[in-house]
């Protein structure tokens, strides 16, 4: 039997829950499916902290400036600026929530992170601000009576009728079996896909399902080639890549190879706050150089009082792997960490599917163009979260259905995740011919790799996730450039005179170029 609600949001991150809250306000019915726990997101591993426009030394142009620098000449400028002039209203919103950001003398101390201009980034216990956020918006979503969380239902797929998204295929987890959920709209708040390489600092939930939902109900999808790689992973055989914060290098720590030598000037003026994809492929040159398989975090200049109190989360996590931050030097190596293209959407997240929507990692609004900056994206999840529910409901005069979807009503066979033949394989394709440096022979194997792996008869989930690396990968083979964190070997420079143009994929068409994300006005996705 299927089930019946307002709205349906997927995902329980700071997208999805700041668009449910505001979805709940009127009195709506919203039911949130999350793959696991509530909790279980990027959103709540977010170390470093909330960009915001909040300081006495600080203002909205500076934080713009910062941006559009760092996302390389494709940020959408009106998608910037509603990021950060409403980022301030929301942030405070969040405090009257009950957030409970970082103070000194009962004022807010901000920190510094890479390619920002200003201390402007809040944190919350140090270094576990997404923690915080999340506590937050569940206690602040659970005071809304209209909101059923239903954590560990796995979203295969979205239902589509006549050209408008009306529905979900999911997992329902107390009866174990396939359901169907049908809604006035859907918004897509699932997050991003830095589980696609095999060396990330996302947690298992984050395979980008999303995406691949979005792209097979027929969405565009834009810049899909742009992956951000941290440069700081705790490098640990056989422990996950753990975040060393750039918070870390923000408090003054340094980068060292091998011998010791501290290595980022032979690379970037900025040194060790030089852009994130600068700092990456400075990395894995300095380890290629030395032929060594890591460089070093030193924070040895600090005294083990201000560390664990500063960053307690990683000072306990490191001791767990027998490191002192204060006296050990921390082994680090790049890892994937964000996705900066996505589901193409407007300012209001409408995608160009009628009745579906998307906000948070999983969209690509324009704000982060080519390369995003560090803490911009708890902000974007809380700005654009609540623009993307507050249209919804504006939009959504629709009729729910609740018919039988023309496609596989009643057969369709829901597999409890992606397979772990398919999960291996993609994520070292990705990691070695997808990742950091990357070629024209390298992606055109990984593309041929891919399609050898679609040819099996793989289940949703596993399909949903090769299919988001041939999106990447086509994108990244398409880009004949170097620009933000799309880097090519065999074309390592920026190239304005042809690429200052936006990848856009379709499924069932080949891949074209748009002068603009945004195409506010320009599709009428509500009728
Ligand atoms: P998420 O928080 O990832 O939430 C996605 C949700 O969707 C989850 O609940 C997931 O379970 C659910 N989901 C996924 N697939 C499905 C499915 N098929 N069915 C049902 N549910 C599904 N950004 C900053 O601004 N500042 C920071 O300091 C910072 N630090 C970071 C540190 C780490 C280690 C990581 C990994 C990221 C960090 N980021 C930081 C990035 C930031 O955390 C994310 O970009 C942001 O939290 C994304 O929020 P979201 O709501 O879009 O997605
Ligand atoms: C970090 O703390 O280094 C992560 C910040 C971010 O990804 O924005």
């Amino acid at each position: 039997m299927s089930l019946e609600t307002d709205f349906i949001v997927i995902g329980s991150g700071v997208a999805g829950l700041r668009a449910s809250i505001e979805l709940a306000q009127t009195g709506a019915r919203v039911t949130v499916l999350t793959k696991d726990k509530t909790s279980e997101s990027n959103t709540e591993y977010a170390q470093g902290g909330v960009a915001v426009v909040l300081s006495d030394d600080d203002n909205a142009e500076l934080h713009e400036e910062d941006t559009l620098y760092a996302g390389a000449g494709l940020c959408d400028e009106k998608a910037v600026e509603t990021l950060v002039v409403e980022g301030t209203k929301y942030i405070q919103q969040l405090i009257e929530w009950g957030t409970e950001f970082d103070r000194e003398g009962g004022r807010l101390v901000f920190t510094k992170e890479a390619a920002h201009s200003r201390r402007r980034i809040l944190h919350a216990h140090g270094d576990s601000t997404g923690k915080e956020i999340v506590r937050a918006l569940i206690a602040r979503a659970r005071q809304e009576k209209m909101i059923l969380l239903m954590p560990f239902a796995n979203t295969e797929s979205l239902i589509v009728q006549d050209g408008r998204c009306v529905g979900v295929r999911f997992l329902d987890p107390i009866l174990r079996a396939p359901r169907e959920i049908y809604a006035r709209a859907v918004i897509l708040c699932t997050g991003g896909a830095g589980q696609l390489f095999l060396h990330t600092t996302n947690p298992p939930v984050a395979t980008g399902d999303g995406m691949a939902m979005a792209y097979f109900a027929g969405a565009e999808m834009a810049d899909m080639e742009f992956i951000q790689f941290h440069p700081t992973a705790l490098n640990l055989e056989n422990a996950p890549r753990f975040l060393l914060s750039e918070a870390m290098r923000g408090e003054g720590g340094i980068l060292r190879n091998a011998s010791g030598e501290r290595f980022m000037s032979r690379y970037d003026e900025k040194l060790e706050l030089a852009p994130r994809d600068v700092v990456s492929r400075s990395i894995v040159a300095e380890m290629r150089r030395t032929g060594t398989r890591t460089v070093f975090l030193d924070m040895t200049a600090h005294t083990e009082e201000f560390l664990k109190n500063r960053f307690p989360k990683i000072y306990e996590t490191c001791k767990f792997y027998n490191l002192n931050i204060a006296t050990d030097m921390l082994p680090v190596s790049p890892a994937s960490h964000y996705c900066m293209g996505g589901i193409r959407t407007d300012l209001h997240g409408r995608t160009t599917i009628a009745g579906l929507y998307a906000a948070g990692e999983v969209a690509c609004t324009g704000v982060h163009g080519a390369n995003r900056l560090a803490s911009n994206s708890l902000l974007e999840g809380l700005v654009f979260g609540a623009r993307a529910g507050e249209a919804a409901l504006e939009n959504s005069k629709f009729k729910i259905q609740n018919s039988k979807s023309d496609s596989q009503s009643g057969i369709w066979n829901l597999e409890s995740g992606i397979s772990t033949a398919v999960r291996k394989r993609v994520k070292r394709v990705m990691w070695e011919r997808v990742g950091i440096l990357r070629d024209e022979p390298g992606l055109k194997r990984a593309l041929q790799e891919f399609e050898q792996i679609s040819k099996a008869n793989l289940g949703r989930s596993s399909r949903n996730f090769v299919t988001l690396a041939k999106l990447v990968a086509t994108a990244a083979l398409w880009r004949e450039e170097s620009r933000g964190g799309h880097f090519r070997t065999d074309f390592p420079d920026r190239r304005d005179e042809k690429w200052d143009v936006h990848s856009i994929q379709k499924s069932g068409a080949e891949i074209f170029r748009s002068e603009k994300i945004n195409f506010e006005n320009e599709f009428a996705t509500e009728k």
